[in-house]
This record gives C-alpha cells, sequence and structure tokens, in this order.
C-alpha cells in the first residue's frame, strides 16, 4: 500500500434493517414509550440537524466553534505532532477543519458515523481541503466497539478521539461511561480524548434551543416517525403528533418528546400500537454536565482528566481527558 497517497476507502458496520426494526417495536412496546435518539440522523434528519447548528436558538455549535477556535493551538500542543484523529460522529466538517488545521502533520484522519451518505459526503469535502491527508471513514455505530482501520506500516504518534457537539450528552450516564470506556480501549494507552460538553443553565435558554421558533427542532423530531413509515412501512400519521421540549431538572436533562394529539393505533406490519391522547414518545435526552460531574464521569471511564475550557459566558466546555498510560 502506498502510504503517500489519500486514502478514502468507507468501512461499512451501519446498523441494518433488522436492527431498526427491533428498536422500533421495543421502545414502542415499552412504558412510557421511548425511540432511540441513534435514528434521528437519516439523510433528512442529519440536513435537518445541520440547520439547527444555525439557529439563533441554538447556541451549542457557535459558542463550542469560538471555543475551538480560541483554543485549537492548546488542543494541538496536546496532541503533539504526526497524530492520528478519531472524529466520533461527523458534523458538517467545521470543527475537524478547524482542528485539523491547527494540528501539526497529522497522520491520518478517521471519521465514524451512523449515517453512511452524511460520512462519505463529509469525508469527499474534506480530502478536497487536506489532499495529503489519508482519510479512513467507518460507517458504524460507535457505541459498541470495533476496529481502527490504521494501515499496516503506519505508525502514529499520538491517537487523539474528537468527540464535539456535546452528543455525549445523548447517551444516558450509564451509556456515556461505556462510550468512554469503548473510545479510551480504541484509542489505547497515552491516548487524548477532547470531548465536548454543554453545560447547565438557565431553563429558558434550554427550551428554546430545542423548541425553535422556525419549528426546525420540531421537523427534525417528527421526521423520526417518517423514517419509520418509509423503511419500516410503519403507519404513522404525522400530522397526530406534536414536538415537545422539557426540562427535567431532577436528571439535568433536555428531553425531547413526540406527544400524540388524540387516541390513536398506529400499524406497523403485524404489530400495532396504541396511544392515548396526550400519551408521549420520548425520542432524546440531553444531558447538561457541570464541569465536576463530567469529570467524574471521565474518570469512572478509566481517563484522567487534563485540561477544561470554557466560553466566557460559562455555556460550554471542552475537556482534555487522557487514557493513562
Ligand atoms: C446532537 N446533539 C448533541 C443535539 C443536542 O443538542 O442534544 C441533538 C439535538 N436535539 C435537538 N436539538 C439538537
Amino acid at each position: 500500500m502506498n502510504l503517500a497517497q489519500p486514502l478514502h476507502e468507507l468501512t461499512d458496520l451501519s446498523p441494518g434493517l433488522a436492527e431498526f426494526r427491533q428498536a422500533v417495536v421495543a421502545g414502542l412496546s415499552a412504558s412510557p414509550k421511548t425511540l432511540p435518539c441513534k435514528f434521528l440522523y437519516d439523510v433528512e434528519g442529519s440536513r435537518l440537524f445541520d440547520r439547527i447548528c444555525e439557529l439563533p436558538e441554538y447556541y451549542p455549535t457557535r459558542t463550542e466553534l469560538a471555543l475551538l477556535r480560541a483554543r485549537a493551538g492548546e488542543i494541538a500542543a496536546l496532541a503533539g505532532s504526526g497524530a492520528a484523529l478519531v472524529e466520533f460522529g461527523s458534523g458538517a466538517g467545521v470543527k475537524i477543519r478547524l482542528l485539523l488545521a491547527a494540528l501539526r502533520d497529522p497522520a491520518l484522519y478517521v471519521p465514524v458515523d451512523i449515517s453512511r451518505e452524511h460520512l462519505a459526503a463529509a469525508a469527499r469535502g474534506l480530502a478536497q481541503d487536506f489532499p495529503e491527508l489519508p482519510i479512513l471513514p467507518v460507517c458504524a455505530d460507535y457505541t459498541a466497539p470495533f476496529a481502527l482501520p490504521v494501515p499496516p506500516g503506519m505508525a502514529p504518534r499520538r491517537r487523539v478521539g474528537f468527540f464535539p457537539g456535546s452528543t455525549i450528552g445523548n447517551f444516558t450516564p450509564e451509556e456515556a461511561t461505556a462510550f468512554l470506556r469503548v473510545t479510551a480501549r480504541l484509542l489505547g494507552p497515552g491516548s487524548l480524548m477532547i470531548v465536548g460538553a454543554d453545560l447547565p443553565k438557565d431553563p429558558a435558554v434550554l427550551l428554546a434551543a430545542y423548541d425553535d421558533a422556525a419549528g426546525v427542532t420540531a421537523a427534525f423530531n417528527l421526521n423520526l416517525l417518517r423514517r419509520i413509515n418509509r423503511e419500516l412501512g410503519a403507519g404513522f400519521d404525522l400530522s397526530a403528533f406534536r414536538h415537545e421540549a422539557r426540562w427535567n431538572a431532577a436528571e439535568s436533562r433536555m428531553e425531547m418528546h413526540l406527544v400524540s394529539r388524540r387516541a390513536q393505533v398506529v400499524p406497523l406490519g403485524e404489530a400495532s400500537f396504541r396511544l392515548a391522547a396526550g400519551e408521549s414518545i420520548h425520542t432524546e435526552n440531553s444531558y447538561k454536565y457541570g464541569i465536576e460531574a463530567f469529570i467524574r464521569l471521565g474518570e469512572s471511564a478509566g481517563y484522567r482528566a487534563l485540561k477544561v475550557w470554557t466560553d466566557p459566558a460559562g455555556l460550554f466546555s471542552i475537556h482534555a481527558l487522557e487514557v493513562p498510560g
């Protein structure tokens, strides 16, 4: 293999339809009803999420971007030269561009994402801006263990995980610990993990961010039902549901719900699901971690806290964690 040539081969480990169906049936059979938020991101869901990131009410993206811009040099110094960068969930690519531009001679970039089309498009765009950089996308559910496609003969100095956007908040704390453990094992001793985490704040700010005036977040949430109709042949009537954002203070999390406007029965293949008027399907959690709470979370997964940066208004944090080695 000629390592001077950029690599763009995509490894596809994405969940299939059977897994999607099983998760949907299990979630709609549970009480209260739930649907896993990872399925929000089909092509349309990913497009709507990109729009959410541009909304005036949705502060996390622009705040984290400004923080990254200010601190990219410090992060790059921690990473050192010749690092292999592994991004868990590849977004619109703006944040990774900032980091890659700051890193000295990055050896490899591995974006890992569940949405194949989004991943391939993001990797293609990045390859144009960083033509010398080997890029090896992996289409996978990154909460489960997988192998890093490091080409034989390539010996990156330090592996650096990157998990921006506060996506860690979409896991329960137990899932977040399990995910961080998976990443620590995948990256290995001496590796660095850079994680963006949204901070707790005035619930009014949070409620506006998760129920924007233009209705983009509502469309994003409802699109999950459209996807289930299209891919699993379900019979959800989208007009019979409304989006609702809730602040759960006891759990320090924002929640997204789809609330049934009336009593109804939804067919899904052989099965059918009964919803009462006002009954909700809980589709997403977004945990907000104070700095100490997040450090404890990282430590529970075997990481050592190295450094944390926050913006001047105290809205968002970026943590640098290290796998002891
Ligand atoms: C991807 N994730 C960090 C977003 C969040 O803020 O929890 C998803 C989102 N849901 C509604 N708006 C944005």
